[in-house]
């Protein structure tokens, strides 16, 4: 028996030890799906804070109950600061770090840079994953060198690879097990081992045949999302100004059975995945002398939405012949979707302060979002009251968390801004849709 069917049969037989680096919405599900499958799983996670709350079993994600976290916990899964702990001796080490932009819209890889230089201290005969959506090279060019430093060969002496994340926040139909999983590694068996790996946790694998098609994919899949609701974001702007209702014009062209698939307008795009991803994609298209044009011009689209959000707001008063300085506005739902407590890249994080500059008293209430993080200062969520919306002199509904009474602040509001057409079906004069 050589060192590669050991780890083999230790996948196989659900004996190997896994480490997965960074415990955040992707790598804490991911690890879980492990540990309930009879794998023991240490974490390796920077965030003392998060590290300690999730060693006392407390959950801080939407989709994962502290119950099920805590169980976890029972049968051996924690969490370190730790990296020899983690990763010494692990047969899989997963990377689900962070890959957010700067300030100039460049990719900021170095949180992978430093999961990797981690890895690969500690690295033994083991299966690398990259799970972080990044720019098509990244397992090839940025990862490899440094899993083959002091000549360590990928394929025999350590496997490589490279496999999607598809969480989508939220969503109660579809996880870790009925989501398929794309993987990509850098030399066949480096495949064939993550097949095996994930095959224990997801239903189906979807093999291809490098690392490159695999990062690839995720960026197709997430610039067609860019692209397609940028589409409709630019649609709104024209459809306002032609007084047609782009949701009733959604709901017509939803009834061809083929060719089209709808996507819907809202306040702009948030989540730490949609609004940043592409922008790796065309930081990497320049390195060939391509310009990306689709999702720069997305992009700009998708920037221009909070302050067509403020027009409307300034309109909507206007209307009522009420200037927006001195207007009391109330914000509901300042997740960047429905349902969860997400604010990464959300849109209110600019309608908000926008609004207050030019002199609007602005409160928000999130059942979800306790507080925000503001350029000025942390805003606390007001408690949700019939009253509270009686008082506004206009309600602007950014997220249509299922918590909110729709008809009933319909029936005591003065004036209804809304982003996400969570008032279909509603009857009222005050109540004017994106
Ligand atoms: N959130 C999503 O819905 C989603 C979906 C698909 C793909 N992705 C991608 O998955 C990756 C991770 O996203 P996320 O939402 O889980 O991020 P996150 O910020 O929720 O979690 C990342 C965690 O990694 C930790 N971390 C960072 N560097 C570390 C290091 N060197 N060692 C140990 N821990 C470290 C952070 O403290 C954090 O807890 C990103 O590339 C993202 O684009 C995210």
């Amino acid at each position: 028996m050589n060192d590669r069917d050991t780890i083999e049969e230790k996948i196989a037989g659900h004996r190997a030890r896994l480490a997965v680096i960074g415990l955040g919405y992707v790598g804490l599900p991911l690890a879980l799906a492990f540990v309930e499958e009879g794998f023991s799983v240490v974490g390796l996670e920077k965030d003392e804070e998060k590290a300690a709350r999730l060693n006392r079993g407390e959950s801080y994600i939407d989709d994962i109950p502290s119950s099920r976290l805590a169980q976890a916990v029972e049968s051996g899964f924690h969490a370190t600061l730790e990296e020899g702990e983690a990763l010494e001796g692990a047969d899989a080490i997963l990377i689900c770090v962070p890959t957010p932009l700067k300030v100039t819209k460049d990719p900021d890889i170095s949180y992978i840079l430093e999961a990797s230089q981690a890895a690969s201290r500690h690295l033994g005969r083991a299966l690398v994953v990259l799970e972080s959506t990044t720019y098509p090279g990244t397992t090839e060019e940025v990862v490899l060198p440094i899993l083959a430093e002091g000549g360590r060969t990928v394929g025999l002496d350590f496997f490589l690879a490279f496999s999607p994340e598809r969480v989508d926040p939220g969503n109660k139909d579809y996880g870790v097990h009925n989501t398929p999983k794309v993987v990509g590694g850098v030399t066949a068996r480096c495949t064939e081992l993550a097949v095996l790996l994930y095959g224990m946790v997801a239903e189906q694998v979807v093999p291809v045949s490098s690392p490159r098609v695999a990062e690839m994919s995720k960026l197709l899949e997430n610039t067609y999302r860019v692209v397609n609701i940028s589409l409709v974001n630019e649609l709104a702007q024209l459809c306002q100004r032609m007084r047609i209702d782009l949701w009733e014009v959604i709901r017509a062209a939803s009834t061809k059975p083929y060719g089209f698939t709808p996507f819907y307008p809202g306040p702009g795009m948030g989540g730490h995945c949609i609004p940043i991803d592409p922008f790796y994609l065309s930081w990497k298209a320049k390195a060939y002398d391509f310009d990306l044009r689709f999702v720069e011009l997305a992009g700009q689209i998708n920037d221009s939405m909070p302050y067509f959000v403020l027009d409307l707001v300034a309109e909507a008063l206007n209307n009522q012949s009420k200037p927006v300085r001195g207007s009391r506005i109330l914000v509901l739902g300042v997740a960047y979707k429905q349902d969860i407590a997400d604010v990464r890249e959300s849109p209110a994080l600019k309608i908000l302060p926008m609004l207050a500059e030019r002199g609007a008293t602005v409160e928000y209430c999130d059942p979800l979002v306790p507080s925000i993080k503001l350029q000025d200062g942390v805003l606390v969520s007001t408690p949700f009251t019939l009253e509270k919306v009686a008082e506004a002199d206009c309600v602007l509904l950014l997220t249509a968390h299922r918590a909110f009474p729709f008809a009933e602040i319909a029936a005591c509001s003065r004036l209804v801004v809304d982003t996400r057409n969570a008032f279909a079906g509603i009857a009222g004069e005050q109540i004017v849709r994106l």
